[in-house]
């Protein structure tokens, strides 16, 4: 995917500007983003996500320009999954699959039951899809709520520390789960504070301190390289205890 920012920025209120101006070109399959909580790491994904609209510039996907409010249709072809999981907790996890794809997406019920179980197949989750969120672990309930993002067949997907909420036990097997899609070819953009996963498994990183994409890059070069000074002690202070 090639992602362009063209002067992106973004304020809630008048005098705090929590995106500056953001103006960069970026060609990656996935892209990590990391950097200091109230960053912008959460509001720049809803900006690409379309549930923000940005006060200022625009941005790009393969040359495209999105406005989501021009064109209300670039939500169904993009994916977002929350830090917690946002499922619905009076519905199974096959019903939390299958009811956007039925009410948003079209989909009959028949085929959305089939594209359900499909998923819940592979991702060993067969046993999962009849039991309501309370009933299910945090991992296997993130890993239903990235079943249900990617279900609809998006284009990229979005990730909001997916991982972050849960106990480490369960953080690999959600991350596993996110590199197999990421094998499979779908588009990722991850924020992140699993700098292993970062490294591994997205091609390009990227800083965001302060609202300014302070440093991005090949993630092999960005983590044993770093040039920015403030990305070299994020890192430190991130890796000091790893
Ligand atoms: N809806 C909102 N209204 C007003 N200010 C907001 C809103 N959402 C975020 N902010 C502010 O914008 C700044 C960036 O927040 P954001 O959530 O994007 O940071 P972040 O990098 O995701 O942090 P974290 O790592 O803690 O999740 C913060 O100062 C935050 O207080
Ligand atoms: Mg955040």
């Amino acid at each position: 995917m090639y992602v362009r920012f063209d002067n992106l920025g973004h304020s809630f209120s008048e005098d705090v500007k929590v995106l500056n101006n953001i103006n960069l070109e970026i060609d990656a399959s996935s892209m990590a983003i990391i950097g200091p909580s109230g960053g912008g790491k959460s509001t720049l994904l809803r900006v690409l996500g379309g549930m923000i609209y940005p006060s200022e510039g625009a941005f790009y996907f393969d040359d495209k320009k999105i406005d989501f409010r021009k064109n209300p249709e670039w939500h169904k072809k993009i994916g977002f999954v929350f830090q917690s999981n946002g499922l619905f907790p009076h519905l199974t996890g096959s019903q939390n699959i299958t009811m956007p794809l039925t009410e948003v997406f079209g989909y009959s019920l028949a085929d959305a039951k089939e594209m359900a179980f499909e998923l819940l197949e592979r991702f060993g989750l067969e046993q999962d899809g009849c039991k309501f969120p309370h009933q299910l672990s945090g991992g296997q309930q993130q890993r239903i709520a990235i079943a249900r993002a990617v279900a609809s067949k998006p284009k990229i997907l979005l990730l909001d520390e997916p991982t972050s909420a849960l106990d480490p036990e369960f953080t690999s097997e959600v991350l596993d789960m996110v590199d197999e899609l990421r094998t499979d070819g779908l588009k990722i953009i991850v924020v992140t504070h699993h700098m292993g996963f970062a490294r591994l498994s997205c091609d390009k990183a990227m800083f965001l301190y302060g609202g300014n994409v302070m440093e991005v890059g090949d993630s092999k070069d960005f983590f044993t390289s770093p040039k920015n000074p403030e990305l070299q002690s994020f890192l430190d202070k991130i890796l000091e205890w790893n």
